[in-house]
C-alpha cells in the first residue's frame, strides 16, 4: 500500500456534479496530476469549466463573495466564511493565497474518456459515476484491472453498500467507500469512511490520511470511519427515514388539492432535490426500497421527473426551470387550507422523532457505537444539533409520535425500534 505522502495522482471517475467537486479539492489539496474520467469530451469540457470558475473565485475576497453571492438560498455558514483566514490555512494549497494562479493549478488537471488511460498512473482513485450498482461494479472491475496494484479504489456512492461494489474487482481489501456528504465538497465538512467485507485496516487509514487533506471553507474537514457498512451510511441514513416522511406528507398534499406551488408559497422549497439530482434520489431510494424496506420505493412525481429527464440542476430543469440567477418561481399567494395542512403535518417533533429512531437502529447494528459521535456526524454534515442531544430527554413522548404517524402513514419502516422504545440507547455514551 502506497502512504499518504507518496500519493501524487489522482483519478476521478465520473466528471458531474460530484467528480467536478471532488477534483477541485483534490487540485487544491496540491496533488501533482488529477485526472477526470468520463464518457464524453463535453461532459469533460463541462466539468473543466465548472472547476476552474470555481478555482478563480478562490483568487480574491471581492470573486469570492461575488461567486457566492449567487448562491442566494446560502447558508449562514457559507456568508460568514473568513475567507482571508481560510486562504491562510491551506497550507497543503500552497496556492492562490500564496501567489499562484488559477492557470498553474489548472495545468494540473486532466480529462480522459479511455479509463485504461486515466488511472494507469493513479495512486489514489475515487469513482463518482450514476448511483446504479451494475454501472459500479463494472467500473470497479476495470479500475483494479488497470490500475497499479498499489491504487487505493475509493467510491463516493451514498448509499450502496462497498462490499457489494468491489464484488468484482480484483482487490476488494484496497476498496473503500469515502462519502462526501454534501454536492459541494469544498463547503461540507463532513466525509464518511465505510469499509467492506474485505477492506483491510491499512485502506482505511490511508483514506483517512487523504480524506483529511483535502481543503474545506467551512470549519475543518471532519472525516469519520463507520465501524461497519450501512445503506447510506450514518447522514443520509437518518435523511433517508426522515424522507420517507416527507415524501408521504407531499403525497397526501397533493390528495387533498394543495399543490407543490402551494407548499413552496409556504416557504417548503425543492431546490435541494434539483441541487442533488433528481435521478440520484430516485436511485437512492430504489436502492433502500430494495435493501432496507419496501416502504422507500420511489414515489411517482420523482419517477414521473426522472421519466422527463428533468434531472436537476445538471440539465437545466427538475422542480424548476433554471436559469443563470437560479430558479425560475413564480409565487402565489397561501391559501388557508395550506398554512393548516403544514401546521398540522410538518412539525419538527416528527422529524425529530424519526432521526433519534434510525439514530437508535444505527447503535443496534453497531454502525456506530457512540450517540455523542453520530451527533457530532449530523452537526458536522447538517449544521443541526444531532438527535439524540436533543431527543433523549424526551424520548418517550417521541415513541408515541413515531407510534401515531405509523398509524397515520402506513409506513411501517417507522415503527420504534427496540433501542429507542427501551430507552437503553441512554447507557450509550
Ligand atoms: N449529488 C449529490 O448530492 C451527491 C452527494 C454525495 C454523493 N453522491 C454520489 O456521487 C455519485 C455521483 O453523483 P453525481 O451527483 O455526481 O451524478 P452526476 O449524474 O452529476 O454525474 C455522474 C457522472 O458519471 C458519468 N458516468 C456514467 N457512467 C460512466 C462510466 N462508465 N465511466 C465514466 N463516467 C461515467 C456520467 O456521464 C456523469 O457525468 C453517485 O454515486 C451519488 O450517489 C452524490
Amino acid at each position: 500500500m502506497v502512504k499518504g505522502d507518496n500519493v501524487k495522482n489522482v483519478a476521478v471517475i465520473g466528471g458531474g456534479i460530484m467528480g467536478s467537486g471532488i477534483a477541485q479539492v483534490a487540485l487544491l489539496s496540491g496533488y501533482e496530476k488529477v485526472t477526470i474520467i468520463d464518457l464524453n469530451t463535453e461532459i469533460l469540457e463541462k466539468s473543466r469549466q465548472t472547476i476552474e470558475y470555481r478555482i478563480e473565485s478562490l483568487e480574491s475576497e471581492e470573486k469570492f463573495k461575488k461567486f457566492i453571492s449567487r448562491y442566494e438560498n446560502t447558508s449562514e455558514a457559507r456568508q460568514n466564511i473568513d475567507f482571508k483566514q481560510k486562504m491562510n490555512e491551506f497550507k497543503s494549497v500552497g496556492v492562490i493565497a500564496h501567489g499562484v494562479d488559477t492557470e498553474s493549478i489548472m495545468s494540473r488537471l486532466k480529462t480522459e474518456i479511455d479509463i485504461s488511460k486515466g488511472v494507469n498512473d493513479a495512486d489514489f482513485l475515487i469513482e463518482a459515476v450514476s448511483e446504479v450498482l451494475d454501472l459500479k461494479q463494472k467500473v470497479f472491475k476495470q479500475l483494479s484491472k488497470y490500475s497499479p496494484p498499489h491504487t487505493l479504489l475509493a467510491s463516493n456512492t451514498s448509499t450502496i453498500s462497498i462490499t457489494k461494489i468491489a464484488k468484482f474487482s480484483e482487490r476488494p481489501e484496497k476498496v473503500i467507500g469515502m462519502h462526501f456528504h454534501t454536492f459541494f465538497p469544498i463547503f461540507g465538512m463532513l466525509i464518511e469512511l465505510t469499509p467492506g467485507e474485505k477492506t483491510i485496516d491499512k485502506s482505511l487509514k490511508l483514506g483517512y490520511e487523504i480524506a483529511q487533506k483535502f481543503p474545506c471553507l467551512i470549519g475543518d474537514r471532519f472525516t469519520v470511519q463507520l465501524e461497519k457498512e450501512s445503506p447510506g451510511f450514518i447522514a443520509n441514513r437518518i435523511a433517508m427515514a426522515g424522507s420517507l416522511y416527507y415524501s408521504w406528507f407531499l403525497e397526501e398534499a397533493i390528495k387533498n388539492g394543495i399543490t407543490l406551488k402551494q407548499l413552496e408559497a409556504a416557504g417548503i422549497s425543492f431546490e435541494g432535490a434539483d441541487h442533488i439530482g433528481v435521478d440520484t434520489i430516485y436511485n437512492t431510494a430504489k436502492y433502500f426500497e430494495e435493501n432496507v424496506s419496501p416502504d422507500f420505493a420511489p414515489s411517482k412525481r420523482v419517477e414521473d421527473l426522472v421519466k422527463a429527464g428533468r434531472l436537476g440542476i445538471k440539465v437545466g430543469k427538475g422542480y424548476y426551470e433554471w436559469n443563470e440567477n437560479g430558479p425560475i418561481k413564480d409565487l402565489e399567494p397561501v391559501e388557508e387550507k395550506t398554512t393548516k395542512y403544514i401546521q398540522e403535518n410538518f412539525k419538527p417533533d416528527i422529524f425529530l422523532a424519526i432521526s433519534l429512531n434510525e439514530g437508535c437502529r444505527l447503535l443496534e447494528e453497531g454502525v456506530v457505537n457512540s450517540c455523542e459521535l453520530l451527533d457530532k456526524v449530523i452537526l458536522k454534515g447538517t449544521f443541526m444539533q444531532g438527535p439524540f442531544v436533543r431527543g433523549k430527554d424526551k424520548y418517550k413522548e417521541l415513541v408515541a409520535i413515531l407510534d401515531e404517524i405509523v398509524k397515520k402513514t402506513g409506513k411501517l419502516y417507522l415503527k420504534p425500534c427496540e433501542m429507542m422504545k427501551s430507552g437503553k440507547f441512554l447507557s450509550y455514551k
